[in-house]
């Protein structure tokens, strides 16, 4: 196992109808920004029971934060919540609200080009902790794992950029099953999927002997398989809900993925994926998993295999034929809940997969994988694969 610190402060409220108990976790003189999406708060009532829960504090509201957020919009809530003196944020929505608003919060005392803040990838942002406006979040979308960690996604200029801080992990978090009973099929369909390759990428890449990680990460894939096809076709069921919701915040709070390598090659180029083609963030993370496993089968052999037996309970064949198994039974899944697997089918022409090597190049992905020995070329043989 490797060295790691671990540390998360975000106090998770998890369960139905608990929007009240907000008035204990928010200062009484504080003055509040909510921030939501399109509005679909707004139309399914939710909106209205936090304002409720608020009480008299002074409360703003900044509505329109689209999916996979982007730079200009949330510079227009920065203005609101400047001009306003706001000392919290609570964000109501899904991943993309839940991101556009760390980097609000990250921005609003920031003196210099707010754009900078998009500049150092996985590396903190250099800004004191305490120039960081303390964030809470109402979940809607069970999916990134956003509401309890330090990340967020944020669109500029054709390209999406990860930003990170240990000041924008969200102080609490209301996980409540039952706000996302209105999602559309497609966007749980979506959860599941994003939750089971974040799961994947801090798992399928070499083997550190990190048994509790390992057996952690096993445990939230044998969950989602067995509940994702339940949670989709049964929107009401709150049991299945639950345990998708559970699985998506631990899929990315950190706890898997200590002391053990990371390989996000699948999401940095789905990102360009859906910065080029406007695919939703999880449909192209479903086309381009597989393919990144077939090609970089030598160097991931030992956990594939590992996934295989404990995953998918496969112990017949050869260790080859296992690992192909285990590959066919990961994209049955995906479309099993609804998500294609293929990039044409998204209606993407080979010849745009130039654009998308381009884009790698511009963006410094040039280096991925738990190796680092993914590049262009190897990237180019990924995409044509999962065309
Ligand atoms: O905007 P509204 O009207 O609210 O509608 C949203 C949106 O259209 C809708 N929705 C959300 N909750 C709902 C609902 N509709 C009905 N009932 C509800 N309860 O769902 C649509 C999609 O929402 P969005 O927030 O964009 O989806 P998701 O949660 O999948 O977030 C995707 C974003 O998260 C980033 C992605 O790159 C993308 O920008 N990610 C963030 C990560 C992180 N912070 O750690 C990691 C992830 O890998 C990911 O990259
Ligand atoms: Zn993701």
């Amino acid at each position: 196992m490797q060295n790691f610190n671990y540390r998360n402060p975000t106090h998770i409220v998890f369960g139905q109808d608990r929007i009240e108990e907000l008035a204990t976790l928010i200062p009484a003189n504080a003055r509040v920004l909510i921030t939501y999406g399109g509005g679909s708060v707004v139309r399914f009532g939710t909106l209205d029971k936090v304002k409720a829960a608020l009480g008299d504090r002074t409360v703003f509201e900044f509505g329109g934060i689209e999916a996979n957020p982007k730079f200009d919009t949330l510079m227009q809530a920065v203005s609101v919540a400047r001009d306003n003196q706001v000392d919290f944020l609570l964000a109501v929505g899904g991943g993309s609200v839940m991101d556009g608003t760390k980097f609000i919060s990250l921005a609003i005392q920031y003196d210099q080009d707010e754009a900078n803040l998009l500049k150092y990838g996985f590396t903190p942002v250099p800004v004191e902790s305490d120039k960081v406006i303390p964030l809470g979040v109402i979940a809607t979308l069970p999916a990134t794992g956003s509401e309890m960690n330090a990340f967020a996604v944020v669109s500029y200029q054709g390209g999406k950029f990860p930003v990170n801080h240990p000041a924008i992990y969200p102080t609490f978090a209301f996980l409540d099953p039952k706000l996302t009973f209105s999602l559309p099929s497609i966007q749980v369909a979506n959860g599941v999927v994003d939750a089971f390759v974040h799961v994947l990428e801090q798992y399928a890449t070499y083997p550190v002997d990190a048994r509790v990680q390992d057996r952690m990460a096993e445990g939230i894939m044998r969950t989602l398989i067995e509940i994702g096809p339940i949670t989709v076709a049964e929107p009401t069921n709150y049991e299945a809900r639950a345990n998708l919701m559970w699985s998506a915040t631990s899929a990315l709070n950190g706890m898997i993925g200590v002391g053990v390598p990371f390989d996000w090659t699948t999401h940095m180029i789905g990102h360009e994926l859906t910065a080029l083609f406007n695919i939703d963030h999880a449909q192209t993370l479903a086309a381009v998993l597989p393919s990144v496993w077939r090609v970089l089968t030598p160097q991931k052999h030992a956990k594939l295999l590992q996934y295989a037996e404990r995953v998918w309970d496969i112990t017949e064949g050869s260790d080859d034929e296992r690992v192909e198994q285990a590959i066919a039974k990961t994209e049955a899944f995906f479309q099993q809940v609804g998500l294609k697997t293929c990039l044409r089918d998204h209606g993407i022409e080979k010849s745009q997969l130039d654009d998308v090597i381009k884009a790698l190049e511009a963006h410094g992905m040039t280096a991925l994988s738990e190796t680092g020995k993914v590049d262009l070329a190897i990237s180019r043989q990924i995409l044509e694969m999962a065309w």
